[in-house]
């Protein structure tokens, strides 16, 4: 089934999101969901609180950056190493429809969490995926891509933003 995405402005967005206990087929159902919902928009990942359910899960879809890419989904996901060169790349989000902007990740990572059986898991990642598991973690603790530009950079989307902030506020 395809969720509703929520949009910038929904409170939901802002919260930080709470650890799953439980490894069951209620969990299985949600992740199902939100790939679906993913595909659905032609987006690479997909966090909880952005489909109204504040539990620490994302889903990811790495198929157009690697050749063995897959779609999977990381439960309570917490990255647990970063490398100190970092890179800048273009990001956007689903729940900010239409703005776009370059942020500066680091290169490497390494994510701990776990998969949908409650089995520990931990993924190493670069350059993009490790963008995507960067940016996905940070929607689980309430973080948007726009909070890591700068006051200028921010300020040059304001427009941008009211006009999504809005549309959402009209539905
Ligand atoms: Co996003």
């Amino acid at each position: 089934m395809v969720l509703e995405v929520r949009k910038y402005g929904d409170p939901i967005l802002r919260e930080k999101a709470k650890a799953v206990a439980l490894f069951d087929n209620k969990l299985a159902r949600l992740a199902a969901d939100m790939m679906e919902t993913m595909a659905a928009a032609a987006g690479v990942g997909l966090a909880g609180n952005q489909v109204g359910v504040p539990l620490r899960i994302f889903v990811a879809d790495t198929t157009s950056f690697e050749i063995s890419g897959k779609k999977f989904a990381v439960i309570n996901p917490e990255i647990v190493f970063r490398s100190e060169e970092e890179i800048v790349g273009e990001e956007g989000c689903l729940s900010i429809p239409g703005v776009y902007a370059d942020v500066k990740r680091p290169k490497k990572i390494k994510l701990a969490g776990q998969n949908l059986k409650g089995e520990k898991v931990e993924l190493e990642a670069e350059e993009m995926i490790a963008r995507v598991f960067c940016h996905e973690t940070d929607h689980l603790n309430g973080v948007l891509f726009i909070d890591h530009l700068s006051t200028l950079e921010r300020e040059m989307l304001k427009g941008k933003l009211a006009e999504v902030r809005n549309k959402a506020a009209a539905l």
